[in-house]
């Protein structure tokens, strides 16, 4: 381990990060399409460790709320030096350099199940980590080809949210709490809090954030939802039921198109699988491999209702069991 030092990740390192490390999630890492970021954008700081001329591993802080949280992500460490401290020398300077921007309050990190019983109960204890939340992630291979046609008009109660519609829906607190109950809008593994510094990471050019609207005549909180055939006020955020964020990036298995749910009420779910399937069409002849991504305690009834609607379409699951769901921790930053 003595050899081993760490510095900033440069553009030039992305062959020795992709390729000499690998595809650490069974072809749908994300890292090969979102790397440019990761190394120039101004909310990112990235780390690669290196032994002699050879880059072995890499981590990566990305502050956001506002500069007062930062969310370790992507941390990947070479095969033949797994388990011998590369991650922690990352994580000590990671935190050493991040501590210096002098804003940061809060930390986090997101591990698949696997990863998160890799973690000792004494590295938890140590770092104050709690677990906020845990995300079932479902999987889908779609053959964009051979999908029927899906017209816009079938999800009629469901419109793609504006950057002030998301603003209205986090100014409005008893809506937001009904939304987002952890105060949590995440977004590929990154738990963001409801603040307007957020929003663009929530539309963009890869995202976009779509809400199903109850009709006039009931109130929010209640358990029916009618279908209404037009969206009467896309601003009016007390009716919305459910809202689904949907991020798309270019994996070696294909595109990977991820929708995360949020919400309790689920009586609009098919409204929004309509909606997603129907912008999937895009795609043209390709596969793409359809994330759905929920708060655990949703699962068995997503899973039931999800399997019957996409099954229509000819759409069927495709699992990968290390990443079953996803466990959200958090801590103050500058635990040890
Ligand atoms: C997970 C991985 C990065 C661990 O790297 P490593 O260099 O073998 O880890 P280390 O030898 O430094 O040991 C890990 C230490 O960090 C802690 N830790 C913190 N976050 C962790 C995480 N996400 N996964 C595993 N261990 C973690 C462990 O408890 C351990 O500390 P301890 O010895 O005090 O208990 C590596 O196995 C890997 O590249 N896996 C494939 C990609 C991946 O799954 N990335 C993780 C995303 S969450």
């Amino acid at each position: 381990m003595s050899g081993v030092r760490i510095r900033r990740a440069e553009l030039t390192d992305r062959e020795a990060v992709i390729d000499g490390i690998g595809d650490v999630y069974w072809g749908l890492d994300y890292l090969p399409d979102l790397y440019t970021q990761f190394v120039t954008h101004p909310d990112f700081l990235s780390f690669v460790a290196v032994d002699g001329q050879e880059v072995i591993g890499f981590y990566s802080a990305h502050i956001h709320d506002g500069g007062l949280a930062v969310c370790k992500r992507a941390a990947r460490v070479k095969k033949q030096h797994d388990g011998t401290g590369v991650l922690k020398l990352l994580t000590t300077h990671l935190e050493r350099e991040v501590r210096q921007l002098t804003t940061v309050r809060r930390e986090s990190m997101t591990c698949g199940s696997e990863n998160a019983a890799r973690i000792s109960e004494s590295y938890k204890q140590r770092k104050g980590l709690r677990e906020v939340m845990r995300m079932q992630f479902l999987f889908w291979e779609v053959a964009v080809g051979t999908l029927p046609s899906v017209e816009r008009s079938q999800s009629p109660n469901v419109a793609e949210m504006t950057s002030a519609d998301l603003e209205a829906l986090f100014a409005h607190e008893q809506s937001r709490k009904r939304i987002f109950p952890q105060d949590i809008l995440s977004s590929f593994f990154v738990p963001f809090r409801c603040r307007p510094e957020n929003m663009a990471h929530f539309i963009n050019d890869r995202a976009s954030c779509v809400a199903s609207y109850r009709a006039d005549d009931t109130t929010p909180g209640s358990d029916v939802t009618p279908h209404v055939k037009t969206v009467t006020s896309a601003g009016d955020v007390e009716k919305i039921t459910l809202l689904s964020a949907s991020f798309v990036y270019r994996a070696r298995k294909g595109h990977s198109y991820n929708v995360t749910f949020f919400g309790t009420e689920y009586a609009d779910l098919e409204a929004h699988l309509f909606y997603h399937v129907h912008k999937l069409q895009r795609f043209g002849h390709e596969t793409v491999i359809l994330s759905l991504v929920f708060l655990q305690e949703f699962a068995p009834l997503v899973l039931e209702r999800t399997k019957t609607f996409l099954g229509q379409f000819g759409i069927t699951r495709s699992q990968y069991p290390a990443i079953d769901h996803s466990i959200f921790f958090e801590s103050d930053f500058g635990g040890q």
